[in-house]
C-alpha cells in the first residue's frame, strides 16, 4: 500500500495499519512536510514497534530523523542528532541521518577512471569530493513505499550527474524489527559502469541527551586494522594495525580515552574521522557494539560492508541546531558502514565498481538493546 503520512492526517480516517505509522506527534509531521520545486512531495513516515521504540523517516535524502529506544528504566528517548523540521534538515551540512552517495565518503579530488575515462566530481571538501558531491541524494526528494513494518525509499540517480556515470537506480529499506533492530537494506543497477559507496550518516547518542558528549560511551570496533589517511583525510593505502595506537578498540574502551593523544592520524582528523577494516567474523556477530552507563543503553551494528567510518563529531561547533539544542563539538558519533574511502583510487581496496548487469546489494542493521541483558 502507497501511504504518505502528511500533515493532513488528522483531518482522515485513520486504519490500523495507518496508526501504526502515525507521527509521534502530528505537528512534527507537519514540520518535515514539503515540496520542492518540482512539486514532489516530502512527509514524515513513522515505524513503531511492540516495544515502543519508534523510528522517523523522510524520503528528503532517505533520512532517518529521529530513533526513539528505551533506556534501562524504559524511558523511550530519541537517541541520534536531527533537525527541527524540514527547512533544518535541506539548509544542514552536516548530513543528519541522511543516505549518502553515489559514492559517500571521499574521492581524491574528485577524480577517478573507470575503463580508462577519466571523471570529475565537483571539489566539496578542500581538493576532495565529499559524500557524492553537490546537492547530491541527501538533499534530493525520493519516491517513498510505507509497507507494515518498513519504508522503501527509491531513485533513480541520472547519467552524468555530480560527473558520475551511468542512471543509477537505488532502493534503500529501513525495516524496524521487533528485536529492536532497525534494517537498512540497499540496492542498485546501472545502465553504465560507475562507482557506488552508499552509507547511512546518522549521528548517535546513546544518553538520550544530545547536549551531553560521547566521550564516555565504551565502544568496540571488530578491526585490526585501519586506513590511515593524509592531511585531506584521503587513505594512503596503508592498512595499520591498530595494536598499540589509539585506534584499537578491539576491546571495550571509551570513545574519548585516547581520542586528544598525540598521535598525528588524530590530528589529521581532529579526533576520530577514519575507516576502520573490519575482521572476518560470524555473520551473527556484531561488527560494532557501542554502551553508554548511565541510560543502560547498547547498540550492536551488523553490516555486510567491508569497513566502518568512524566519525566522532569533530566539525560540530554549535552551528547545526535541531532538538531545542545547537549540537556541541562531539555530541554525536557517526558509523557510517562502507566501502573505504577513495577505493576507485586505490586498485588494492575491495573495488566499487558497479557494472550494468550486477546488482549491488549492502544490509546494515543498529540493534538496540540494555546493556547485559540479551
Ligand atoms: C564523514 C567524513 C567527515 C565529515 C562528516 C560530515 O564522516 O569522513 O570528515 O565530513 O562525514 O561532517
Amino acid at each position: 500500500m502507497v501511504l504518505s503520512l502528511g500533515a493532513g492526517l488528522a483531518s482522515c480516517v485513520i486504519t490500523p495499519e495507518e496508526m501504526e505509522h502515525s507521527p509521534i506527534d502530528p505537528k512534527r509531521a507537519a514540520a518535515f512536510a514539503a515540496k520542492d520545486s518540482n512539486g514532489n512531495e516530502v512527509a514524515l513516515y513513522t515505524l513503531r514497534n511492540k516495544n515502543g521504540m519508534i523510528v522517523e523517516l523522510t524520503n528528503y535524502g532517505a533520512t532517518i530523523v529521529s530513533i526513539n529506544v528505551p533506556d534501562k528504566k524504559g524511558k523511550v528517548e530519541n537517541v541520534t542528532l536531527g533537525y527541527e523540521d524540514h527547512a533544518g534538515l535541506a539548509a544542514g551540512g552536516s548530513y543528519f541521518g541522511c543516505v549518502v552517495g553515489r559514492y559517500g565518503n571521499r574521492i581524491a579530488k574528485g577524480t577517478f577512471k573507470i575503463d580508462g575515462a577519466e571523471y570529475h566530481a565537483p571539489l566539496n571538501n578542500g581538493v576532495n569530493t565529499l559524500h557524492g558531491g553537490i546537492k547530491s541524494i541527501d538533499k534530493q526528494v525520493w519516491k517513498a513505499r510505507l509497507m507494515n513494518d518498513a519504508v522503501s525509499f527509491s531513485i533513480t540517480v541520472p547519467d552524468g550527474e555530480n560527473g558520475y556515470p551511468g542512471n543509477l537506480k537505488l532502493k534503500v529499506v529501513y525495516s524496524l524489527r521487533e528485536d529492536n533492530s532497525l534494517a537498512i537494506d540497499y540496492t542498485a543497477t546501472t545502465d553504465k559502469a560507475t562507482v557506488i559507496n552508499v552509507t547511512n550518516h546518522a549521528y548517535f547518542n546513546l544518553s538520550g541527551d544530545p547536549t551531553q558528549k560521547i566521550l564516555d560511551h565504551e565502544l568496540m570496533i571488530h578491526a585490526d586494522r585501519f586506513t590511515p589517511v593524509d592531511s585531506t583525510l584521503i587513505p594512503t593505502g596503508e592498512l595499520r594495525a591498530v595494536k598499540g595506537t589509539p585506534f584499537d578498540f578491539t576491546q571495550a574502551k571509551a570513545i574519548g580515552k585516547d581520542i586528544d593523544a598525540t598521535y598525528e592520524q588524530l590530528q589529521f582528523g581532529g579526533g576520530y574521522d577514519h575507516n576502520f577494516v573490519l575482521n572476518e567474523r560470524d555473520p551473527q556477530a556484531p561488527a560494532v557494539v557501542v554502551t553508554e552507563k548511565n541510560s543502560g543503553r547498547k547498540m550492536e551494528v551488523f553490516t555486510t560492508e567491508p569497513g566502518v567510518q568512524f566519525y566522532t563529531g569533530n566539525f560540530l561547533n554549535g552551528n547545526e541546531k535541531g532538538r531545542g539544542v545547537a549540537y556541541q563539538h562531539r555530541t554525536g558519533f557517526c558509523l557510517e558502514t562502507q566501502h573505504f574511502p577513495d577505493s576507485p583510487n586505490q586498485p588494492s581496496f575491495p573495488t566499487t565498481l558497479l557494472k550494468p548487469g550486477e546488482t549491488f546489494k549492502s544490509q546494515t542493521i543498529y540493534r538496540f538493546g540494555i546493556d547485559g541483558e540479551k
